[in-house]
């Protein structure tokens, strides 16, 4: 197969704050909502929080080093905003500047590109004390003044900037189905914490030109193409159904600078819709104007199919590892996703899909003419140490390969992609899901205080992958 990856193609991978740091509150930092919520009685799994994760915090230069021996080209990871601001807004927290300039340093020391999420959905408690967090426009201008401190305190060190972090799914979590904080069912507010987010995207991407950083920024939204359950017009209905009030209502906002009409008469006549000022819409069409790239963190596709008015809604999560443990999810009147067949899944239930990267990658081209930073992809597995201190994840290499391979394809029929960042560096805390559900090239055992690191199979594949800038996937060695 011909490599169609160039040189400076960023062979990366991710984390975000909550899920590795730890260090909850250390010098300084101020509570998040995850930090109030992992504490509530039965909010995630077992109870498991990330109040020392992987410690990543106070062993950020050993991590780091382990990213040089890999070879990595780009590592992303997100800011916590409670550590710059732990009020949210006012006092900056030295100390937390000084970690992440720190991190950024070592990074750069050792010719790894840092990709900088800003909103990895840790919002400051006092947020969501003072105003409803995200419920109120004046998150917004708050956010705002962050991304400012950011990109003052590291805009010359930072070339990729990722504004937010699947926007989609923690108000989806969070205000229809209850799974995050703060713990809410409400089409209304759903709607309208997603409509801020917009705003605090594109005003941040307004902010950073304004600014004149040499750099690029984007958001990065999970996106989870799909296919009809069969060539009846029911199905095909659906399907537009969930493209209209799911993948462009997501995208569209941001990359476009509006609603996509079926989607808006949907919301309208359900009287669902927030409140969208005329400037809002200006700010957002700008926004979408100067944005550099889409970002996408991508796992799996749907299956979608008809569903009566009296049919499915949400009927929950997947979270202890049980295969086939998925019920079906959807919108009475609306879809509904069904299981494919064609495809394996994995132990949570989900559609394991690499062709439909590819697929998905072609229609964002087509829709959005941007480049695209593949900013997450990655298995959730089991994994196992052996006896003799080895973690054999050929499952993962796998996977991994056949997602690699999928972005030489798209690169082929014209998509730009910038990088790909695997999910996850480490293992770490899978927010629902605790820390069995392990994404990482590199193993922690969390049960044991060392938390030492031990670089799996994985590790080493991705290492001999980046030295030949994939030929060694490509000539055909998974
Ligand atoms: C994405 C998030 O939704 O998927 C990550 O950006 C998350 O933070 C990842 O960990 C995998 O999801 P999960 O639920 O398996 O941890």
């Amino acid at each position: 197969m011909k490599n169609m990856f160039d040189e400076s193609f960023l062979w990366g991978s991710a984390s975000a704050a909550y899920q590795v740091e730890g260090g909850y509150k250390q010098d300084g930092k101020g509570k998040s909502i995850w930090d109030v919520w992992s504490h509530l009685e039965g909010k995630t799994y077992n109870g498991t929080n990330g109040d020392i994760a992987a410690d990543h915090y106070n062993r950020f230069i050993e991590d780091v080093e382990l990213m040089e021996k890999q070879g990595l080209k780009a590592y992303r990871f997100s800011i916590a905003w409670t550590r710059l601001l732990p009020e949210g807004k006012g006092k900056v927290n030295e100390k937390g500047v000084q970690f992440y300039n720190n991190l950024i340093d070592e990074l750069i020391k050792r010719d790894i590109e840092p990709i900088v999420t800003l909103y990895h959905w840790d919002l400051p408690q006092s947020l969501q004390e003072e105003y409803e967090g995200w419920e109120s426009k004046k998150v917004v201008d708050d956010f705002v003044q962050y991304a400012k401190l950011c990109f003052k305190s590291f805009g010359d060190k930072v070339k990729y900037w990722i504004v937010m972090n699947e926007p989609n799914i923690f108000t989806a979590l969070g205000y229809q189905m209850a799974l995050h904080p703060p713990g809410k069912i409400d089409e209304k507010l759903y709607l309208k914490t997603y409509h801020h987010t917009a705003l605090a995207h594109g005003k941040s991407v307004l902010a950073f030109k304004e600014m004149g950083l040499k750099g690029y920024i984007g958001s990065s939204i999970a996106f989870s193409p799909a296919y009809p359950a069969s060539s009846r017009d029911e199905d095909i209905k659906a399907l537009d159904n969930y493209y209209q009030i799911g993948p462009w209502w997501f995208t569209d906002i941001y990359y476009k600078g509006e609603y996509p009409k079926k989607g808006l008469e949907y919301y309208r006549l359900k009287e669902s819709l927030p409140e969208i000022e005329e400037e809002d819409m200006i700010i957002l069409k700008k926004a979408a104007e100067k944005v550099d790239y889409i970002g996408i963190n991508y796992y799996q596709t749907a299956m979608i199919a008809h569903n009566p008015l009296d049919g499915v809604g949400f009927q929950g999560m997947n979270t202890d590892g049980k295969k086939g443990g998925q019920k079906e999810n959807g919108i009475p009147g609306l879809y509904k996703n069904v299981k494919n067949e064609s495809l394996e899944y994995t132990d949570w239930d989900w559609a394991i899909d690499p062709d439909g990267l590819r697929y998905g990658l072609v229609e964002l081209k087509e829709r959005y003419s941007l480049p695209i930073l593949i900013s997450e992809n990655g298995l959730g597995a089991f994994d196992k140490l052996s006896q003799s201190g080895e973690i054999e994840d050929d499952y993962r290499m796998e996977f991994l390969g056949k997602h690699i391979i999928a972005c030489n394809k798209a690169i082929e029929q014209g998509v730009k992609i910038i990088g790909y960042c695997t999910w996850s560096f480490t293992d770490l805390l899978s927010w629902l899901n605790g820390y069995r559900k392990r994404y990482g090239f590199v193993y922690i055992d969390f049960e044991d205080k060392a938390l030492s690191r031990i670089p799996k199979k994985s590790y080493y594949w991705y290492k001999r992958i980046i030295e030949t800038n994939g030929d060694y996937l490509l000539k055909g060695e998974l």
